[in-house]
């Protein structure tokens, strides 16, 4: 059995910083992990210009300890007025990396998102031109199951869209079943999925286990387990199509203890810990590096980091709650609970 690994440092392309304080609070935790993570738009109001882009950049710079060479690739949210302009602008700039739909309505401050994706074809085709991947919340709106809203989403939008637009790089975001795995792979070359570990270490059975479990309450939501274990099966297959995407999404207690809980699990505390444990169920360790540090920067043309991360079999107990807002603290992952994992502090150990 392996005790200790070794690993090319990841990155981490799916994540939310929020601002302010609440910056502040988590960007830490990502930086000691990762050198680089796409950061998600959904601010209120949305990023959705270049110039906006680089400022939230900043903030976030501003943000980290002293010591860091954390990394933020930005992105924009789309939106239906957004011109194909405002894609030229920002691939001048190589901080923004992406552009994210949402589906108006299909998650966390997703209002000003995308009502028809036929409003948005110029833009699409401009991000096409110019190499620009688009980064999808694949869920349809409307009145269809929550369990199926990944599916419909792919039958009905992003089929149609990725024939239509050949050459668009296209990212499907935190996939859950075996219908998003089985699109990826069987489709055309510049298709790809990121994968959270929520989505590899539970079902929607953790939704209820003893009680309503609302910080197991993320967009999509938890599945069946038999997509469980599709999507646990490609992200560990080796494959340059599933890559990291944490999807870590902070809310305050408050927001998730409430008769309207909010939709976002926290993983930033323990994002590579997480992702060993779901690996090593499977006896696919030798298949992390691949995940989290090499298919995500060859996805992006970027170039792969070249310094490690040590992971140690090493049980921990995550603490109940982490500062957050004033008086309102964040629950993580797991937390008084125990992870398998440990990554070394490289500055401590
Ligand atoms: C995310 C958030 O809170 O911003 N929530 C979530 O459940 N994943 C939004 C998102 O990625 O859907
Ligand atoms: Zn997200």
């Amino acid at each position: 059995m392996t005790d200790r690994l070794v690993i090319t440092r990841p990155d981490d392309w799916h994540l939310h910083l929020r601002d302010t304080e609440a910056l502040a609070a988590v960007v830490p935790f990502t930086a000691r992990q990762f050198r680089r993570a796409v950061v998600m738009p959904n601010l209120r109001p949305p990023v959705t210009t270049a110039v906006q882009a680089l400022a939230y950049r900043q903030r976030i710079l501003d943000a980290l300890p002293a010591e860091s060479d954390f990394d933020p690739l930005m992105t924009l949210y789309l939106t239906d007025k957004m011109t194909p302009q405002v894609i030229s602008e920002a691939a001048k700039s190589r901080h923004i990396v992406a552009v994210k739909l949402y589906p108006a309505g299909a998650t966390t401050n997703s209002d000003s998102g995308v009502t028809d994706i036929d409003n948005a074809l110029p833009t699409l085709e401009r991000m096409a031109e110019l190499g620009m991947p688009l980064l999808v919340h694949g869920e349809v709106t409307d009145n269809t199951d929550v369990f199926e809203r990944e599916q419909c989403f792919i039958d009905q939008i992003l089929e149609p869209l990725s024939r239509r637009l050949p050459e668009l790089k296209i990212v499907l975001e935190h996939i859950t079943t075996a219908d998003a795995v089985a699109f990826v792979n069987s489709g055309r070359p510049g298709l790809a999925a990121t994968v959270t570990p929520q989505h590899l270490l539970m079902n929607r059975n953790a939704l209820f286990t003893g009680g309503m479990r609302p910080h197991h309450y993320c967009l999509p939501v938890l599945k069946h387990e038999s997509h469980r274990e599709a999507v646990l099966k490609a992200a560990t297959s080796g494959s340059e199509r599933f890559f990291l995407g944490t999807d870590s999404a902070p809310h305050a207690r408050s927001a998730k203890e409430n008769p309207c809980g909010c939709a976002g699990i926290f993983s930033a505390h323990a994002g590579i810990e997480l992702y060993a444990e779901a690996f090593e169920q499977v006896g696919k360790l030798k298949h992390l590096q691949k995940f989290a540090s090499e298919a995500g920067p060859d996805f992006y043309g970027l170039p792969r980091n070249t310094d490690t991360i040590t992971l140690i079999r090493e049980p921990w107990q995550v603490p109940g709650n982490y500062p957050y807002l004033v008086n309102d603290p964040i629950v993580p992952l797991r937390a008084g609970e125990t992870i398998n994992w440990r990554m070394e502090n490289t500055l401590n150990d």
